[in-house]
């Protein structure tokens, strides 16, 4: 068998009390294209972690009256706990205070310096300590603020080591050029070009005015800019460090770097850069989503008003919030949070619409049937209908899967549960069932209905992965009813199946509340 591999990572945050919904996104929609590629017969890897070095962190530690060192070990329990309340069943977690990084970072040092392409000189000019960046002085204008995120910039002016990036514009150029889908959506793709185009300056690589960092190995007075540092995370995970890396021979390069749209540019123009120079393959796809937005703009800090996953999952549940992130967050594109808006997507979708089809169809059964599944008897044309809609959506939502399309992905699949409703209403099997000569009749619709359930739960699976297990206790579906694509296939419900009604699986929520 072919052996297929998918190896994809998450930005490494910077590790604060403040994780919002806009990190979730990105770490829920990873996972999710991970669990599909894997019912599709992938070997995965899923790489996420956190960014620990440079003046950010250590200014975070000094204002919290820890060591960085201390600030990042409790930073790091809280990242990682959050992950696992949301069934993010990342792979590894990589941290950057790691000895295997350190180690990958300063080989990847190494072999840029030995190719000639850094050198000893002084920067003088703006830097963001938010967003860990240098700008010019025209990028900061009158007022000397960040570009990106608006906070105000400092002045530095040290020696250091700069990476000769100017090089390499030409070939960054033509790889884009030669790789469509290098950089996606084609939004991002074209203005990384136009930037690419309007000129590349060397990159400064080394700070020497605080020492939270990894030290330059030819110079210890310097540490390494905390974007070389990062950057480096997705090939030191796989053992990049070392003589033998079979995780490294396996999986790079990278089929997919995923990150929200404001670090793009890290990710298209310096990461492929420092790879071209030390001779490592470029990562395949760079995705590049939108950003989750509040009526009243961004979240910041700064702002007080970030979305803490933890609270709407103690309210909702995970399975909505996943859901939520993944269907109203438009692939490549913004998209808005209020709570009003989750919970008017939880009731219309998950309680109103999919709730009810398996409330519904498994009632009939055990009411109709004593609770086990009838034989299907023969198949009328709105049957066949409601079975061709099934593989049409099925169709529509693994190419919109692969897309990343999330949102496409899960409106199609509940095209196929708002059909089931309405093949409800139109096959009225409560008539049939005061009709004692339509009992074969009445079977056929309710197997087609569990049916729909069945493949409608696991189309969703990579979003809500918790979701199958409390509908299969219902349905009497095999626990692993929803392992590989080809499950999706009709004909999965068996005569003589046990089905039994249990507590709703979506209830409907008041809100206000
Ligand atoms: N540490 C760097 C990344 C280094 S990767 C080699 C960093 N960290 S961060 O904590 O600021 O996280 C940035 C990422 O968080 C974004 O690219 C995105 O994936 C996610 N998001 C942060 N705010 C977001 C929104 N409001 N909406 C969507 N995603 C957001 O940058």
């Amino acid at each position: 068998m072919e052996n297929k591999r998918f190896y994809i990572t998450t930005p490494i945050y910077y590790p604060s009390a403040n994780a919002h919904i806009g990190h979730a996104l990105t770490t829920v929609l990873a996972d999710a294209m991970t669990r599909y590629k894997r019912m599709r017969g992938y070997c995965t890897r899923f790489l996420t972690g956190i960014d620990e070095h440079g003046q950010k962190i250590a200014k975070a530690a000094a204002a919290a009256g820890k060591s960085p060192q201390q600030y990042v070990d409790d930073m790091a329990e809280l990242w990682r706990s959050l992950w696992r309340v949301l069934l993010i069943g990342n792979d590894d977690f990589l941290r950057t205070t790691e000895d295997r990084h350190i180690r990958g970072v300063v080989k990847l040092f190494d072999a840029i310096y030995q190719k000639g392409d850094i050198y000893l000189s002084r920067y003088q000019g703006w830097y963001c300590v938010s967003c860990e960046a240098y700008f010019t002085e025209r990028q900061v204008g009158a007022g000397y603020l960040c570009p990106d995120c608006g906070k105000s910039v400092e002045v530095i002016e040290e020696e250091s080591y700069f990476f000769r990036m100017s090089k390499y514009q030409d070939d960054l150029l033509r790889h884009i050029a030669e790789n469509p889908d290098f950089i996606l959506p084609q939004s991002r793709r074209n203005e990384m070009i136009n930037f690419v185009r309007g000129g590349l300056e060397d990159l400064c690589i080394s700070r020497t005015s605080f020492d939270w960092g990894i030290p330059v190995p030819i110079n210890e007075g310097h540490v390494i800019y905390v974007w070389f540092d990062a950057l480096s995370n997705y090939i030191t995970a796989l053992g990049y460090a070392e003589d033998d890396a079979p995780a490294f021979d396996a999986y790079w390069p990278a089929d997919i770097h995923l990150m929200a749209k404001d670090i793009i540019r890290f990710h298209t123009v310096i990461w492929p850069i420092m790879l071209i120079a030390a001779g490592i393959p470029l990562p395949k796809q760079v995705f590049g989503h939108g950003w989750v937005l509040l009526d009243s703009g961004k979240m910041s800090k700064s702002l007080g008003n970030v979305i803490d996953p933890l609270v709407l999952i103690e309210k909702y549940g995970v399975a909505a919030l996943r859901y939520f992130l993944l269907r109203d967050i438009p692939s490549g594109q913004d998209g808005y949070y209020s709570e009003s808006a989750l919970v008017a997507r939880i009731n219309a979708d998950l309680a109103n619409d999919f709730g009810n089809l398996v409330s519904r169809s498994v009632a009939m059964v055990e009411r109709y049937f004593a609770g086990l599944v009838p034989a299907v008897d023969a198949y009328l044309p709105v049957d066949l209908e409601l079975r061709s809609l099934a593989e049409e959506v099925t169709l529509e939502a693994g190419t919109l899967m692969d897309r990343l399309d999330f949102s496409g992905a899960l409106a199609a699949a509940f095209r196929l549960v708002g059909r089931a409703n309405k093949y409800i209403d139109e096959t009225a099997p409560w008539i049939l069932a005061k009709d004692p000569s339509a009992r074969e009749r009445l079977a056929t619709v309710l197997v087609c209905l569990l049916e729909t359930v069945r493949i409608a739960t696991i189309l969703l699976a990579p979003a809500m992965p918790n979701i199958p297990a409390l509908v299969w206790a219902q349905t009497g579906h095999r626990p692993d009813a929803c392992e590989h694509w080809e499950q999706l296939a009709w004909g999965g419900t068996e005569a003589g199946q046990k089905v039994h009604k249990g507590p709703s699986i979506f209830p409907r929520i008041e809100f206000p509340s």
